[in-house]
């Protein structure tokens, strides 16, 4: 179920190629996308490609409760990275916002998530729910664990400036997807990898829910 690449180049590039045959297939695609450092180089790679993104609707998995213009905000990581390089409409793009009801609202106004890309923490999380987040869980604001503020600090100037709160979409929004891909770059990330895709089933480990969707594709470099 863990496919192992070569290279971070090469996960950057499968990964982009899968965004890629989705737009192609159907303009209107609804993507959910993903922060931190895992897909830095899938986002390159997708903003070499001058794809067509201007009937695409994104929403971005989390966002630390935070003024979005800070510079540290995923609003700000999507901006520099992807959003301000490609033809998406600002008006397309979305980030989990209050009240969460509304934005769950706003997620299946259309028809529901195409593709689902995800990073994983090294607690196990995804997105940010962390250990012991129920699997039916929504949109919502979480109190974040003290692994992902000392694995975020290296983001920040200091430590104390970790927000200590987010929202995020919860295990169940993303469940609905109707493909997940999850990402996981370095060897760091291999042991929890190995215990969500193939140990068990338990809200201890968020990711390890993905074992119960029909259509996940995990692919890992080291
Ligand atoms: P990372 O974060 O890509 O910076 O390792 C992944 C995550 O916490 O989901």
């Amino acid at each position: 179920m863990i496919n192992t690449l070569k290279s971070y180049k090469e996960l950057s590039s499968t990964v982009a190629d899968i965004v890629e045959y989705q737009i192609q297939e159907q303009p209107l695609s609804k993507l959910i996308f993903p922060t931190g450092s895992t897909p830095l180089g899938m986002y390159k790679e997708l903003v070499s490609r001058e794809l067509d993104w201007s009937d695409v609707i994104t929403f971005n998995l989390d966002e630390y409760l935070m003024n979005p213009d800070h510079p540290y905000s995923y609003h700000s990581f999507m901006r520099k990275n992807l959003f301000d390089r490609i033809n998406i409409y600002p008006d397309h793009y979305h980030f989990p916002y209050r009240p969460t009801l509304s934005f769950e609202d706003t997620m299946y106004a259309n028809k529901g998530i195409d593709l689902c890309i995800l990073g994983i923490g090294s607690n196990g999380h995804i997105a940010f729910n962390e250990p012991g987040s129920s699997f039916k869980s929504k949109t919502r604001v979480v109190d974040l664990s003290e692994q992902t503020i000392q694995d975020n600090s290296k983001y920040f100037d200091s430590i104390d400036d970790v927000p200590k709160q987010a929202i995020t979409m919860g295990l169940g929004t993303i469940m609905e997807s109707k493909k997940i891909i999850l990402m996981a770059n370095g060897n760091h990330k291999l042991n929890i990898l190995n215990v969500a895709m193939n140990g068990e089933v338990t809200e201890d480990v968020p990711a390890s829910i993905l074992q119960n969707h029909n259509n996940v594709e995990v692919y890992y470099c080291d």
